[in-house]
């Protein structure tokens, strides 16, 4: 990462000089933290997604990350009820004052919130039947990566004003383009809410806060291993999708026509610590508390690696028990491995004082320009994962 310039003080994240206007978001008055708990029989309104594509469906090998499992359709996971709580608590003042940051790729995320001021929202993503869905769609048994991950809100607010003004632009573009007689043009040549990348951690589920019933785009477009672009539809309020954003290059699509759009990404690694963990801290070391973040990612990596050492020194006993030779190869497969993984661990500590706060690298890769997917009429001359 780029250390150049005068960099600001390391623990010290780069706050947004705004705050944005949410209608009806939660207030010192009106939320009350701790007022509701997370019941999964009343606030989980899981619904298997219409399909879920595999990594093979988008050009890339089965090998290349930790499921075969790409991405999913949109599938309805939390209720009404559960959403309006989950808003209440993320957007209160206290959230939007303490765990508010900034980068050059996005204007306003809150991120390390869970579960000091929402435990709803950390009950409900750590809740055994919502992982049991989330892992069951993934194709792998998935934890939350670390407590700092539950979860990342983006949030992109607009006037009613802006909204109208979107919307207008878009009929005019419809009607333009039925006169004329083309079809698929993009509505606006505009810069995506977030740009090319991959994800530090191996799988995502972004889940809806907010009415889109009136928003163009707002989708996710993948690259695939040809090199070309197909997209996923973005999820209804209360509905999620599920990504395997590590190994899968993407970016999130701008919105158009919407007053706001509010996302959660929480982010997930295999349960087990046997499992390849590909972790990275790159895409959220710049919009972090490093204190927590070092603390957190390095409490779950020694828990990896106590796990692993228990595991072997399990082995070699058991073999010794059995008066079996000392099995050579396998003890240096499993210094070797774990070299790998300490040494991994040691590069994503970078010294906090040469981290550059609220800055993060972005591909090189064109943006994908907003297309009105619902319009039939005008079919995407892009392919799509259908
Ligand atoms: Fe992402």
């Amino acid at each position: 990462m780029a250390t150049a310039g005068v960099l600001p003080p390391p623990s010290s994240a780069r706050r947004p000089s705004f705050k944005p206007i949410i209608e009806a978001a939660g207030s010192k008055s009106t939320a009350k933290v701790g007022s509701s708990e997370f019941n999964p029989e009343k606030h989980l309104t899981f619904e298997p997604p219409s399909k879920v594509y595999k990594m093979a469906d988008i050009g890339l090998s089965d090998e290349t990350g930790v499921s075969t499992v790409a991405v999913s359709e949109p599938f309805p996971l939390f209720s009404p009820e559960a959403i309006r709580v989950m808003r209440e608590e993320v957007l209160r003042e206290e959230v939007m004052n303490n765990c508010n940051y900034s980068s050059n790729i996005a204007a306003c995320q809150l991120r390390g919130f869970a579960p000091k001021y929402s435990p709803f929202v950390y009950e409900a993503w750590k809740n055994p039947k919502t992982l049991e869905i989330i892992s069951r769609i993934a194709g792998v048994d998935l934890v939350p990566v670390m407590d700092f991950e539950i979860g990342h809100v983006n949030v992109s607010v607009k006037s009613e004003q802006e909204k109208e003004r979107e919307l207008a632009n878009i009929r005019e573009a419809k009607s333009r383009m039925a006169d004329e007689g083309i079809a698929g043009c993009p509505w606006e040549d505009d810069k995506p809410i977030v740009g090319w990348h991959t994800d530090s951690y191996p799988f995502v589920c972004v889940l809806m806060l907010s009415d889109c019933s009136t928003m163009v785009g707002g989708e996710t477009a993948l690259r695939t291993g040809k090199g070309d672009v197909v997209r996923v539809r973005g999820p209804q309020e209360g509905c999620a999708v599920v990504l395997q954003g590590r190994y899968i290059t993407h970016q999130a699509l701008r919105a158009l026509g919407a007053t706001e759009r509010i996302t959660m990404v929480t982010s997930f690694r295999p349960r087990s610590p046997h499992a390849r963990d590909d972790t990275e801290l790159r895409t959220v070391r710049p919009i972090s508390d490093l204190s927590e973040l070092y603390y957190q990612f390095g409490e779950y990596r020694l828990e990896i690696l106590e796990e692993r050492i228990r595991s072997q020194l399990r082995k070699i006993r058991e073999t010794r028990g059995a008066g079996k030779r000392f099995d050579t190869k396998a003890m240096k497969n499993f210094l070797t491995e774990t070299e790998d993984f300490v040494s991994r661990t040691d590069a994503e500590l970078i010294e906090d004082e040469k981290v550059q706060v609220g800055y993060i690298e972005e591909m090189k890769y064109e943006n994908v320009k907003v297309e009105d997917t619902k319009a039939q009429e005008h079919p995407s001359k892009r392919s799509r994962v259908e």
